[in-house]
């Protein structure tokens, strides 16, 4: 398969003064940044997701896949795979790559999310869901495929990757998404439902279904790099602090903002009689508990190794200050 070109330009920012590294500095902008990485993702992934002049699928089901794909989502776990990729000096071509496996498993999970077996919901990304528009066999099937089709991004048969990489990235996104990740998280979160969880079991549920694939996100996205020890632990640390930070603000959300806004129906959590953060410790300790989890994700990234981190650091704060 060949890869659309990567295209994305040196970041702008100089690296963060060693004094000053909890802040992004007045130079780095992340909307001029994060604009100029989504542009290469998105054209990725008009390409790359059965694009219908150069990769049909048959039936109907490419239709089914882009809907769920292309125009919309924040793309948060791409930018954090390119943030990472920087921070380490990377393989920006391996990165897009990663990159856009990320989202295909996300937009895959967030397909099988919203079937009627699962949240039932009608309204994801503005639109009305997949099931709802395409019927719940082609949205399983379009799941499946962006699965696959994930781990086909992953093993290019050219030489752009080389063969070591391509396994490593396989196995991490893998562990992350299956029952070890995301999917052992989803089944935690449905056998779950109207019962009290104990904050240990909550904060387990979170780690699995959400944050194991942002905190892969940013594993990644240093696996196209050759960081050293301290520089992987702090992205380790850095990924887990913000993929539980971004649950939280999820569950947070649910309550607090409207569906437009969210683009998804609000407050179904507590309508589902779902445990979160917020049933569990009140919607002001969880906005607090969220922001001391930047300052944590904030903190893990002063190790020694890390090249660049002012787009690692403004993204954690727009994960967690985020209104959707
Ligand atoms: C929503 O994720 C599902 C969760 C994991 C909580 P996002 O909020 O990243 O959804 P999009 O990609 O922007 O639609
Ligand atoms: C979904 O969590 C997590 C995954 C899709 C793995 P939620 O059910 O809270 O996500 P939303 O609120 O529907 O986006
Ligand atoms: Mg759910
Ligand atoms: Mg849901
Ligand atoms: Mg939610």
């Amino acid at each position: 398969m060949n890869a659309p070109a990567v295209n994305v330009p040196a970041p702008k920012a100089a690296p963060a003064p060693r004094g000053n590294r909890t802040r992004s500095g007045p130079s780095f902008d992340l909307s001029v940044w994060a604009a100029q990485r989504r542009h290469a993702v998105e054209s990725a992934l008009a390409r790359w997701v059965a694009c219908p002049d150069t990769r049909p699928a048959p039936a109907g089901l490419g239709e089914a896949m882009r809907y769920a794909v292309l125009d919309g989502g924040k793309r948060l776990r791409p930018l954090l795979v390119l943030a990472a990729c920087e921070a380490v000096d990377g393989s920006q071509e391996a990165a897009l790559r990663a990159a856009c496996a990320l989202e295909l498993i996300h937009a895959y999970s967030l397909v099988h999310d919203d079937m009627p077996c699962m949240d039932n919901d009608v309204l994801r990304r503005g639109k009305p869901t997949v099931h709802v528009r395409f019927g719940q066999a082609q949205a399983l099937l379009a799941g499946d495929a962006l699965q696959a089709l994930a781990f086909e991004l992953l093993t290019p048969d050219d030489a752009s990757v080389s063969p070591g990489t391509q396994a490593l990235m396989c196995r991490m996104l893998a562990q992350a998404a299956g029952f070890r990740g995301m999917a052992g998280g989803q089944a935690i979160d449905l056998a779950s439902v109207g019962k009290p969880l104990t904050s240990a079991q909550l904060h387990e549920m979170h780690r699995l279904k959400t944050g194991a694939l942002l905190q892969v996100s940013v594993l990644m996205g240093a696996a196209c790099g050759n960081p050293g020890r301290a520089a992987q632990l702090a992205l380790s640390d850095y990924g887990a602090a913000i993929g539980l930070a971004f649950q939280v603000v999820d569950d947070v959300l649910d309550v607090v903002a409207d569906s437009g806004t969210l683009g998804k129906t609000a407050g179904k959590d507590a309508a589902q009689d779902k445990p979160t953060f917020v049933s569990l410790m009140g919607l002001r300790d969880s906005q607090n508990y969220a922001q001391e989890l930047l300052s944590q994700a904030l903190a893990s990234l002063r190790a020694d190794g890390l090249q660049n981190t002012a787009a690692l650091r403004a993204l954690a704060d727009m994960l967690v200050n985020r209104g959707f």
